[in-house]
């Protein structure tokens, strides 16, 4: 048997209960969130936009609770791995659009301050104990990323090579929503003590920037930067007459359209985690030993003494 992200969903509502919240006051506390964000302004219309495939991921996250994300090293680096290609791969087109073309919705973004690749790479070493031997290291990182990647799913490298491949401010403001925003303004950061007790101090450079005090500033920023992004740009539309049929910008509609596919990409990747928890095979070995006891005393004596 194989543990995958695709287990069945009642162990998922059960596992998500278990973890505290039940999904009808999560997603009431992701609306009470969305409310931040300006009447028929970006955030919100961003938000609304992932809210089906976020249910998805609080399960996925579920499953992957029980798979091992927190009890099993493997599990989470894994995880780590695939997250770290999709930001660097995001981060990477960000700067160089910002550099290159002087992309102002990058140039926003980025101001922002967040660069989360290289906390991903500081991590991502810990985990795999890749020594910190000068370029090796890196040779070593690069490997590592391309093993993990070699194995994952179709999905996720689709989405990795979507980013990859990204040529706007518009498609990387998306991208950046999806996975920025879940550290920024998400659970993302509620992870880290558990990463913390399981992989210790040292893996998790990743949290540094969205935890400690001022949680509720950095959102404010988040979500004020996020409306901020196509404000001129719906002015200058309207005086070209550029404007979709719902009054807003092409690019605020591209930008919604590109963050509903990120989604669901970041549903991709956790989906593409494949791995079978040391304890796991504890369990099968138990569960064996169970159904052979039982079998063994249900079964009519004249059979018992055949076998
Ligand atoms: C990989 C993708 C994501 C996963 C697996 C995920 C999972 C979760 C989980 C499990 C929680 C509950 C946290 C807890 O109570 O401990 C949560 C909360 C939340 N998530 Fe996400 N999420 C993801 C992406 C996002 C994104 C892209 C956004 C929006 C930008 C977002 C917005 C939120 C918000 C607003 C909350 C409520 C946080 C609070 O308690 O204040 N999430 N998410």
């Amino acid at each position: 048997m194989k543990s995958t992200a695709t287990t069945e969903t009642t162990t998922v509502v059960d596992s998500a209960e278990s973890e505290g919240k039940s999904e009808a006051q999560e997603a009431a506390i992701f609306d009470k969130t969305t409310e931040k964000g300006e009447e028929e302004g970006l955030f919100r219309a961003c938000m609304k936009s992932i809210r089906n495939a976020h249910k998805s991921a609080n399960r996925l996250r579920s499953v992957l609770v029980v798979s091992g994300l927190f009890t099993d090293v493997k599990v989470y680096r894994e995880v780590i791995v695939l997250f770290y290609a999709a930001t660097n791969a995001m981060e990477t087109r960000m700067l160089a659009l910002k550099d290159e073309e002087c992309d102002e919705i990058c140039g926003k973004l980025l101001s922002l301050g967040y660069r989360f690749a290289p906390q991903y790479e500081k991590d991502i070493k810990t985990l795999y104990n890749l020594d910190d031997d000068g370029n090796n290291t890196n040779a070593d990182l690069k490997l590592t990323v391309e093993k993990v990647l070699l194995k994952s799913t179709v999905g996720a490298k689709a989405y990795i090579e979507t980013i990859e491949n990204m040529s706007s401010g518009t498609e990387l403001a998306g991208a950046a929503f999806c996975l920025w925003g879940a550290l920024i303004i998400g659970g993302g950061a509620m992870a880290m003590p558990r990463v913390q007790s399981l992989c210790g101090k040292d893996a998790c450079h990743l949290f540094r920037d969205v935890t400690g005090p001022g949680r509720s500033e950095r959102k404010t920023k988040f979500i004020q930067m996020f409306d901020s992004l196509t404000k001129d740009e719906k002015n200058n539309d309207e005086k070209k007459d550029t404007n979709n049929d719902d009054g807003k910008s092409f690019k605020f509609d591209r930008i919604v359209t590109t963050c509903q596919e990120c989604m669901k990409g970041n549903n991709e990747l956790m989906t593409s985690v494949k791995i079978n928890p040391w304890w796991l095979k504890y369990i099968v070995s138990t569960a064996v030993a169970t159904v052979s006891v039982v079998a063994f005393y249900y079964l009519p004596k004249s059979q018992r003494e055949r076998t």
